[in-house]
C-alpha cells in the first residue's frame, strides 16, 4: 500500500535503476544536507489551537496572481522524462488536474512545446539554466514564452556541477551509455527498462535534453563540445539584471540562502525568490531552508514572493515551510517518486496524498486556511 512518501520512495527504488534512484534520492559528498534538513524540520513543533469549531479548511494560496489548488509547485528537476515514459507529459497532465504549477526544467526530455501541448491549461512556469551562449540562451527563453509561460525561475545555486560520486559509480551519462554497470543495471530494473528506455528507443533514439540544440544534443556529457550549452560558471547579478529587461513576466531566483542576496533579487525587480539548497544536492554543508528562510521572509517578504523547498516528505512539513514565511513550497523528490510508482495516477496519488497531509495538519492545528501559520510554530515558553 503506498500511503506515504516513503512509501513511493520503496515503489520508486524497486522500479527505477540504481543510476536514476541515487540521481534524485541523494544529496552530495558526505551527505550531510538531507540529514540536517530534515532535523531541522523535525525539530519544529507546531502549536494547535483546541475547539475553533472549523469543519472545512481552505487550502488555496495565491502565486503570481493565480490561485493554486494546494500550496505547492512541482520543483524542476533534471531528466524526469526518464522517471516514467512521457514522464514530463504526465507530471503537465498531472498538475492541471491537481490545480498547481510545475516548472519545466531545461534539462527536460521533453520540450516545453510539447509539454505545453500535452496540457494546453497547467498552469506551466520555466526554469532556467543560463547557457555560456546567450543567443541560444534567449532563444530557449522565447520558446517558453512562445508557450504562454510568464514564470521563470532563473537557478543561482549552480554555477559548477556538484560533487556526486554516486553518479560516477553508478555510471549515469546523457546519453545512457549502457555498458558494464549500466547495462547490469538495466537488466536487474526490466520494467523500467522495457518501458521507459525502450519506448524512447522506439521512438528515436536515447533519450537526451530535449531544450538542447540538435548540434549539442548527443555531447551535452563531454565538456569540450557541449561548452556552449554548458551552464555559465560567471553567471552574476548583471545576468539577473539583463533578463530582467528581458523577461516580460515574473522573474524567479532559485536557491538563495542569504538576506543579502535576496534583497539583490528583490532591488533587480524579481517578483520571487526561491529558498532552497536544491534539494540538499548541491553544497553539502549549505545551512538548511529552515533557518534561512525567517531572516529571508523578514528582510523582503514584503516585496517578493518567497517560496521554499528541499527534502519536503510530509504535508506538514509543507506547512512549517509556510509558518516559517514561504508563499508556497517546492516539491522535487515526492512528484518523480509518485511518476516511478504508478505513472500519472501515481503522481495524482502523491500530490493527493500531501494535500490530505496538509488539510489534516490545518484541522489539527485549529485553522481553516493557510494565513498567519507563523504562529503555529512553537518557541520556547509558548505552552506556558
Ligand atoms: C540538476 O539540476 C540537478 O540537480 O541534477
Amino acid at each position: 500500500m503506498l500511503l506515504n512518501f516513503h512509501d513511493y520512495r520503496a515503489a520508486a527504488k524497486r522500479r527505477l535503476p540504481r543510476f536514476l534512484f541515487d540521481y534524485i534520492d541523494r544529496g552530495t559528498e558526505d551527505e550531510t544536507g538531507p540529514r540536517r534538513h530534515r532535523s531541522d524540520l523535525d525539530a519544529i513543533s507546531l502549536l494547535p489551537e483546541m475547539l475553533t469549531g472549523h469543519d472545512q479548511r481552505d487550502l488555496t494560496t495565491t502565486v503570481f496572481g493565480r490561485t493554486l489548488a494546494l500550496p505547492v509547485a512541482v520543483a524542476p528537476t533534471a531528466l524526469a522524462g526518464l522517471v516514467a515514459y512521457d514522464g514530463e507529459l504526465m507530471l503537465a497532465r498531472g498538475v492541471a488536474h491537481a490545480g498547481v504549477p510545475y516548472c519545466i526544467s531545461t534539462q527536460s526530455v521533453t520540450t516545453v512545446e510539447r509539454i505545453r501541448e500535452a496540457a494546453p491549461n497547467a498552469n506551466l512556469w520555466f526554469q532556467l539554466y543560463v547557457w555560456r551562449n546567450r543567443d541560444l540562451t534567449r532563444g530557449l527563453l522565447q520558446r517558453a514564452a512562445a508557450c504562454g509561460i510568464t514564470t521563470l525561475v532563473v537557478t543561482a545555486d549552480t554555477p559548477v556541477l556538484p560533487n556526486r560520486e554516486y553518479n560516477l559509480r553508478n555510471g549515469l551519462t546523457i546519453p545512457l551509455k549502457p555498458g558494464g554497470r549500466v547495462a547490469l543495471d538495466l537488466l536487474r530494473h526490466p520494467g523500467w527498462t522495457l518501458s521507459v528506455l525502450l519506448g524512447y528507443l522506439r521512438q528515436g533514439g536515447m533519450p537526451v535534453y530535449g531544450h538542447y540544440p540538435e548540434a549539442f544534443r548527443n555531447s551535452v556529457a563531454r565538456a569540450q563540445l557541449a561548452s556552449e550549452v554548458a551552464i555559465d560558471h560567471r553567471l552574476n547579478w548583471d545576468d539577473i539584471a539583463s533578463l530582467r529587461r528581458d523577461w516580460a513576466g515574473e522573474l524567479v531566483v532559485k536557491g538563495l540562502l542569504s538576506v543579502a542576496d535576496a534583497r539583490r533579487a528583490a532591488d533587480l525587480g524579481a517578483e520571487g525568490v526561491v529558498v532552497s539548497t536544491h534539494g540538499a544536492r548541491n553544497l553539502d554543508s549549505a545551512i538548511t531552508t529552515a533557518r534561512a528562510l525567517p531572516p529571508i521572509v523578514d528582510a523582503v517578504g514584503g516585496r517578493v514572493t518567497v517560496l521554499a523547498d528541499s527534502c519536503v516528505q510530509r504535508g506538514s512539513d509543507v506547512v512549517k515551510y509556510m509558518g516559517l514565511g514561504a508563499r508556497a513550497v517546492l516539491l522535487g523528490r515526492a512528484p518523480l517518486w509518485g511518476l516511478a510508482a504508478g505513472g500519472e495516477p501515481g503522481l495524482r496519488g502523491v500530490l493527493s496524498m500531501l494535500g490530505n497531509e496538509i488539510d489534516l495538519t490545518l484541522a489539527l492545528l485549529g485553522r481553516a486556511r493557510l494565513e498567519k501559520l507563523e504562529t503555529c510554530i512553537a518557541r520556547e515558553g509558548d505552552a506556558q
